[in-house]
């Protein structure tokens, strides 16, 4: 019997304060601004992947998601399996003691603990963990910065997900996209009072993909051209300040503000694409109340590509913001406290 070689990780999910919209190579991913995250806590959102690969496996890669076999022929994953696979070889021919790991079939195995597909980042926890693990598996000595490079690859966000804490990714001017890659701003522990709470209006598949979305605001929106060139830009700066600041009323603005914006331009697409709904709109209006109550921005709303809210707020104002929404929707199975850390070794096996 052939012996099987074997990784597992498991990546956290990444929500943007500082969103990507718009591919300037839809085929590299290669963004049309950059962008800032924050890494959620793997305790409430994650992908948890093990990776495999033996002389005895059938002769064609596989994946499967929450149980179900998935298409592994598209471009984007493909794309990471040829760079990580080209990594692996460079290590092969330098030690010719080591296993060709890099001709064997691969099997991979993942599993989401949240809605796939719903506006809750779940390409980006999928394709950072799928990266990683391979990764571990080949036993390649790559960065995560350089790990990044081949996770944009499968979903642009997932670049964001190689790392804890406040991420940056870097819209790079290459037209190879090696410059295209994530950095971490400051690690989780750098602002421990960040939280998060998330409000699953729908489990639903998004009705527009994020992709299709994408070029099509980049094709039509005339707010597109002014938020990419000048607004971004302008406040990536200052996001990146907030956070070393630890300035929540300026992080808690920008953050509302670019996630408006974006959804401005979505709206400014033709046709339009409408991402939020009435309960996003609702929960919008609740966070403005929490800080005219408070006399300050304590609670702040981002949106991706769904309804789902997104509510970052500190620890000291647990009550207010997080126990004012449990309050309103009683024990909803959405809400979440977190804040968390980069892709992390597991060993457990799927
Ligand atoms: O990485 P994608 O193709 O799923 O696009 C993500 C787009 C947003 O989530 C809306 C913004 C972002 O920066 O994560």
């Amino acid at each position: 019997m052939a012996e099987i070689y074997r990784a597992s990780t498991t990546a956290p999910v990444n929500i943007a304060v500082i969103k990507y919209w718009g591919k300037r190579d839809p085929k590299l991913n290669l963004p049309t601004n950059s962008s800032l995250s924050v890494t959620l806590s793997q305790s409430d959102l994650r992908t948890h992947t093990t990776a495999s690969c033996s002389p005895s496996y059938p002769s064609s890669d596989s994946l499967l998601l929450n149980g179900s076999p998935q298409d592994v022929s598209g471009a984007r994953t493909q794309a990471c399996f040829r760079e990580l696979r080209s990594l692996r070889k460079q290590l092969e021919d330098a030690d010719s003691s080591l296993p060709k790991l890099s001709t064997f079939p691969l099997k991979i195995v993942s599993e989401n603990n949240f809605p796939t597909a719903a506006g809750l980042a779940s390409s980006a926890a999928g394709f950072a963990a799928l990266v990683r693990a391979i990764a571990n598996l080949y036993e390649l000595p790559s960065s995560p910065t350089e790990l990044s490079r081949i996770a944009r690859q499968g979903s642009g966000s997932a670049c964001r997900s190689l790392f804890g804490g406040y991420v940056r990714w870097e819209q790079g001017s290459t037209v190879d996209g090696s410059d295209s890659v994530a950095f971490q701003v400051a690690p989780a522990e750098h602002w421990p009072g960040m939280r998060a709470v998330i409000l699953v209006v729908s489990a639903a598949k998004k009705g527009v993909s994020s992709t299709t979305g994408m070029q099509t605001t980049v094709a039509t929106s005339s707010l597109f051209t002014a938020r990419a060139n000048e607004t971004v830009p302008r406040r990536m700066k200052e996001m990146q300040d907030a956070i070393k600041n630890k300035d929540f009323e300026t992080f808690g603005k920008t953050t509302m503000m670019d996630s408006n914006s974006f959804h401005a331009t979505c709206l400014d697409t033709y046709p339009p694409i409408f991402y939020l709904n009435d309960v996003s709109r609702a929960a919008i209006k609740v966070v403005e109340q929490i800080n005219k109550r408070a006399g300050k921005i304590i609670a702040a709303y981002t949106f991706d590509a769904g309804p789902n809210a997104v509510v970052y707020y500190e620890e000291q104002n647990e009550k207010e913001v997080a126990g004012l929404f449990k309050a309103m929707l009683g024990e909803n199975e959405g809400w979440k406290g977190v804040r968390g850390d980069g892709v992390q070794a597991n060993g457990e096996s799927l």
